[in-house]
């Protein structure tokens, strides 16, 4: 398991926690901004993903899509949370730049041939807001 992480206290947190639950010997948190992890990772050529969570700065989400896509092979499962975002995403007024960064994933999703995808809203404690779940077509 590979986590990345920009934030050094949120870092800390990660390992802590992930030591806590038994997990530490298997888990790499890797501190910096996720666009330089993942061009040294994808360069490391590492086994396929079968999972990839992306739930970072949502701006760079289609970035993180793209990367994923290099890091997953047919069958991976691949998420994309808070694509929701209280319905703001289909609010053709919205400026702001986490909506922004939202519709440009939800447009790679919908133009990439080798993604079978949905998008699932959910209603909680949190508010208002969903997740896209893609897998990799066989
Ligand atoms: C919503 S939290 C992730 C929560 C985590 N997925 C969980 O379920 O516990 C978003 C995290 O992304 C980190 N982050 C924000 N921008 C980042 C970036 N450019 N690169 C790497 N991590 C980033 C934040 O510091 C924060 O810890």
């Amino acid at each position: 398991m590979v986590t990345l992480e920009v934030d050094p206290h949120h870092a800390e947190v990660a390992r802590g926690n992930l030591d806590r639950a038994g997990l530490g010997a298997v888990a790499d948190v890797v501190l910096g901004p996720a666009v330089d992890s993942l061009e040294v990772l994808i360069a490391a050529r590492p086994e396929p993903f079968d999972l990839v969570f992306i739930d970072a700065d949502k701006q760079n989400n289609a970035r993180y899509l793209a990367a994923a896509l290099r890091l997953a092979r047919p069958g991976s499962a691949i998420v994309v949370d808070n694509v929701v975002r209280g319905g703001a995403v289909v609010d053709p007024a919205s400026a702001d730049p986490n909506v922004q960064g939202t519709r440009a994933v939800l447009d790679l999703v919908r133009a990439e041939p080798r993604l079978t995808a949905t998008a699932l809203q959910t209603v909680g404690s949190k508010g208002w807001d969903g997740f896209v779940l893609a897998l990799v077509r066989e």
